[in-house]
């Protein structure tokens, strides 16, 4: 464990650190009907056909998660795991939306999410931070509205925001007084941009929201125009291989743009998204890389020092890392 390299994890959904264990625990403890019966019959429903596929898998799952304990449960466990990968720094997203249309109370959300989160620090020693994840296929007033509130009664329990879900369909454009309201606020800003949705939706992010990360971004590398763009202005891609290959995104791991981006001399930093669904937390995926791909120590080593230079810190904490 402790021949690990030391990397930040920078684009992480806690709804997507569910494991299925818990899944059934919760749903057990909240009195919640799954959609499958037990560990294995959810593991079952875990083959995806793209982004919509699991997101679909993902929301129902979602259902288990009623109370301030279970965000710090679900919370906590997800630390513990990112420790035992080498993560020093996580940055990590939640869908809050989703849960207040469920009917929990933003309090219990952000109690339960803030509570673990210093929990983390203190006992696990990794440090980290929330980013408020706007779910873009509900459009942009609800969006403004949360977040609005959210600053309201939360401001100092989150340190950005992000854009994710059903991304073709629902582009940046839409979010842009989102974003001002954030940029406004002082909230560090990052767009899922490039998964599934064309090159032209990485510049939206970046040229309406003032994106300062893209997550994913992969499908950049379709516009040459824009990876010089991407390069000149160093912007930092989080780029999630288990995940693109396990939701179908890329065909396989030899197929992943990885490589090229890496040869472009983009900024990649590599992470887990939903390491519960997709096969691996953010050590598996490095491991996949030097093992599956051939990249070699000095490169995983350039990742990992990216992940610190890409993490939304001061000078003085960056410095604390590496
Ligand atoms: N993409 C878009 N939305 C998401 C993802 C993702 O990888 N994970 C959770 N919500
Ligand atoms: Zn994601």
């Amino acid at each position: 464990m402790g021949r690990l390299l030391p990397k930040a994890e920078l684009h992480v959904h806690i709804e997507g650190t569910l494991e299925p264990e818990l899944v059934v625990g919760l749903a057990r403890r909240n009195g919640v009907t799954l959609p499958a019966d037990g560990v294995d019959g959810l593991r079952a429903r875990y083959r995806f056909e793209g982004l919509q596929s699991f997101l679909d898998v993902l929301n129902a799952n979602m259902a288990v998660l009623r109370t301030e304990r279970d965000f710090y449960d679900m919370t906590l466990g997800y630390l513990r795991r990112a420790r035992d990968n080498g993560v020093r720094r996580a940055e990590i997203f939640f869908d809050l939306q989703a849960h207040l249309a469920r009917g929990v109370p933003m309090d219990a959300v952000f109690d339960g999410l803030a509570a673990a989160v210093a929990d983390g620090e203190r006992e696990l020693g990794v440090s980290a931070a929330l980013l408020l994840c706007i779910v873009r296929d509900r459009g942009p007033e609800e969006a403004e509205r949360v977040l609005r509130e959210a600053i309201r009664r939360h401001r100092d329990r989150f340190i950005g925001i992000g854009l994710a879900s059903a991304e073709l369909g629902h582009p940046p454009s839409l979010f842009r007084e989102v974003y001002a309201i954030a940029a406004a606020e002082g909230l560090r800003r990052t767009v899922h941009a490039g998964e599934e949705g064309p090159p032209g939706y990485v510049r939206e992010a970046l040229d309406l929201l003032g994106a300062e990360r893209i997550d994913h971004g992969i499908r950049a590398m379709e516009d040459p125009d824009l990876v010089a763009r991407l390069r000149a202005e160093r912007v930092p891609l989080t780029v999630c291989p288990l995940s693109n290959v396990r939701l179908g995104i890329v065909p396989s791991l030899r197929e992943h743009p990885l490589p090229a981006m890496l040869r472009a001399n983009l900024m990649v930093t590599v992470n887990s998204d939903n390491p519960a669904y997709v096969g691996g937390y953010a050590e598996d995926n490095y491991r996949a890389l030097r093992d599956e791909l051939g990249l070699d120590p000095t490169t995983l080593a350039t990742i990992a020092a990216n992940s610190f230079d890409a993490a939304f810190l001061d000078p003085e904490t960056r410095a604390r890392f590496q």
